[in-house]
C-alpha cells in the first residue's frame, strides 16, 4: 500500500454528528484513512489533545464582485481566499452577479476572469438574478444550473438589484423545476426609501441613522413575503443575512408548518448591536454598515438560541470588505456622504469560524457538532459540495482545522490578512484561533499564511438535496 502524504495523529475529530479520536490519514489531497496507529505518513503532524474540525466553507462572501457605485470591494479573490484560509475557512461561495440589461452568462464569464489564477482555496459561485427576462429564466439559467451553478440569489432591496413579487414568482418557479437553492435578502424597499427620505429631510444622515432607516419590520415584512411567494411556488428557500427576532419568527412558524424554509445568520448578529453604528454623528459608523443592520443585545440572544434549537443551518460571514480610509470604500461618496451613500457591508471571512469556537463552543452555548454543521456541513449540503466538502470522512477532501484552545486572543486589524484597513471585532477577546488549517492536505496556515495564488480550485455544484420542492398536492399548475 501507498504510503500516507500526510497522517495526522491522534486528533479529537469533531463531525456534525461525533466526536472521536483518531489519526487522519491523508493522500492525494483526501481522507484516505481514519483510524488509529495508522503507518507512517512522509509528513507527520501531531494533533493530540487538539480539536479537529471540518474546514469552514463560507457560503456567502462578496470578493471582487462590482458594486456599480464607485465603491470597489478591498478584497479579490487572491486577499480574500488567503485570509479565508488563515482563519480556518478552506471553500468559499461568492457571487457572480448579474447586471441589469447584461446576460446571467456575462455575469459568470466576468467572474472566472475575475478568480483568475488567484484563488488559493477552492471555491463556487452562486448566481445574483437582477433581470429576470425570459431568455434569462428559459434558457440561461437553467443551463447554468445544469453546468453547476446551483444556486442563486435574489435581493427584494437595493434599486441595481431588487426584483418584484411578480419577478420572484417567475425566479422561483425556475428554482423548483430545475432543483436549485434560493437565497433571499429580505427586506422592504420602499418602506426603506420611504424612511430614508424621512430621514435625511430631519436632517439625519450620520451613519447611525442606517440602523434607523432599516427597522426590524422591514425585514419581518420581506421575510414574512418572502415564505408567502415560496410556498405559493411550493418551492424550497433560503434566508440570508437573518439579524433578530422578528424575522427568526416567521422562519420558525414557516417551519412548523412543514414548509422548507432554511435560514443563514452572520457574526455581526451575535456580536455588533445598532450601537456599533455610533452614539454620536462620527463618520466611524460607516465601518459597520451593513444590511439588514446590526439589532440590540436582546436580538442577539433570539440569534444565539437560533443557532442552538435549530432554526439556522448556516453561519456565514457575509464578508463584504471594504476599506475605510482611502477614496473607493465606505468613502466613496466623500467623508461627509449620508448613510445611504456609504457601500454596504463589513469583512469578516477571517474571524468567522474563530468567533464562534469560542464564543459558542468555549462558552457551552452550542455543541462542537453543531459548530461543525453549522459552519461547514450544512453549507455543503445547502449548495450542492457534499460529501466531497463539509465532513471528516473517507473520500472527502482533507480540509480541515487544527484548533489551538485555551489561550488568549484579541483580535486586531494587524493580525488578520484580508486588504480592509479595520475588523468590526477588534478588541474582542477570544479563547481560540485555528493552529493550522489543510486545504486538500496541504498547508495553508500554519500560524503563518502558506497557500500559493491559484492552487484553490473551482467546484461545480450538485443540485442540492435541500432544494428539492415537497412536490405538493395541489390544483395549481405549477
Ligand atoms: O450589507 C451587506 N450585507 N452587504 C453585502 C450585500 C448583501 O446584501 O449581502
Ligand atoms: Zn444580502
Ligand atoms: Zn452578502
Amino acid at each position: 500500500m501507498q504510503p500516507f502524504d500526510t497522517v495526522i495523529r491522534n486528533a479529537r475529530v469533531v463531525t456534525a454528528a461525533d466526536t472521536f479520536t483518531s489519526d487522519i490519514g491523508i493522500r492525494d489531497g483526501r481522507i484516505a484513512a481514519l483510524a488509529l496507529d495508522l503507518p507512517p505518513g512522509l509528513e507527520e503532524i501531531d494533533a493530540a489533545g487538539r480539536h479537529v474540525t471540518p474546514g469552514g466553507i463560507d457560503s456567502h462572501v462578496h470578493l471582487d464582485q462590482p458594486t456599480g457605485d464607485g465603491s470597489v470591494m478591498a478584497d479579490d479573490f487572491f486577499s480574500g481566499t488567503l485570509s479565508a484560509a488563515c482563519g480556518g475557512t478552506t471553500t468559499v461561495i461568492p457571487f457572480a452577479c448579474q447586471q441589469k440589461g447584461e446576460t446571467l452568462r456575462a455575469a459568470v464569464d466576468d467572474y472566472h476572469r475575475r478568480a483568475g489564477d488567484k484563488p488559493v482555496i477552492d471555491y463556487a459561485f452562486h448566481l445574483i438574478v437582477t433581470d429576470p427576462t425570459p431568455e434569462v429564466l428559459r434558457e440561461e439559467l437553467p443551463a447554468l444550473i445544469a453546468e453547476g451553478y446551483t444556486s442563486f440569489k435574489i435581493y427584494m432591496t437595493y434599486d441595481a438589484l431588487k426584483l418584484g413579487d411578480r419577478e420572484i414568482l417567475e425566479t422561483l418557479s425556475v428554482a423548483r423545476r430545475e432543483g436549485a437553492m434560493v437565497m433571499l435578502h429580505a427586506e422592504n424597499s420602499d418602506c426603506i426609501a420611504w424612511l430614508t427620505e424621512r430621514l435625511l429631510a430631519a436632517g439625519l444622515s450620520a451613519p447611525r441613522y442606517h440602523a434607523s432607516s432599516r427597522p426590524m419590520l422591514v425585514e419581518r415584512e420581506a421575510t414574512h413575503r418572502a415564505i408567502a411567494l415560496a410556498e405559493l411556488v411550493d418551492v424550497p428557500i433560503l434566508i440570508v443575512h437573518v439579524s433578530g427576532r422578528e424575522a427568526v419568527e416567521q422562519i420558525r412558524w414557516a417551519q412548523s408548518h412543514g414548509l422548507k424554509v432554511y435560514a443563514e445568520t452572520c457574526p455581526q448578529y451575535l456580536f455588533l448591536t445598532a450601537d456599533s453604528l455610533g452614539c454620536d454623528d462620527s463618520f466611524e459608523g460607516a465601518k459597520c454598515i451593513c444590511s439588514p443592520p446590526p439589532r440590540d443585545a436582546a436580538n442577539q440572544q433570539v440569534i444565539w438560541d437560533g443557532l442552538e434549537n435549530g432554526s439556522f443551518e448556516i453561519f456565514s460571514s457575509d464578508h463584504a470588505p471594504f476599506r475605510y480610509g482611502g477614496p473607493d470604500g465606505k468613502r466613496a461618496h466623500g467623508e461627509d456622504a449620508s448613510f445611504d451613500k456609504i457601500a454596504n457591508g463589513i469583512p469578516g471571512v477571517e474571524t468567522r469560524m474563530a468567533l464562534l469556537w469560542s464564543e459558542g463552543v468555549r462558552t457551552g452555548r452550542i455543541t462542537p457538532q453543531s459548530f461543525v454543521a453549522l459552519t461547514s456541513t450544512n453549507a455543503a449540503k445547502m449548495y450542492g459540495l457534499y460529501p466531497r466538502k463539509g465532513s471528516i470522512a473517507i473520500g472527502a477532501d482533507a480540509d480541515l482545522v487544527i484548533w489551538d484552545e485555551g489561550r488568549s486572543v484579541s483580535i486586531s486589524n494587524e493580525m488578520l490578512h484580508h486588504n480592509v484597513d479595520y475588523t468590526p471585532y477588534a478588541g474582542m477577546q477570544l479563547s481560540a484561533w485555528p493552529a493550522m488549517t489543510l486545504s486538500r492536505g496541504d498547508v495553508v496556515w500554519d500560524g503563518e499564511p502558506r497557500g500559493e495564488a491559484g492552487r484553490g480550485r473551482f467546484l461545480p455544484c450538485e443540485r442540492p438535496a435541500p432544494a428539492q420542492a415537497r412536490r405538493r398536492k395541489t390544483e395549481l399548475p405549477l
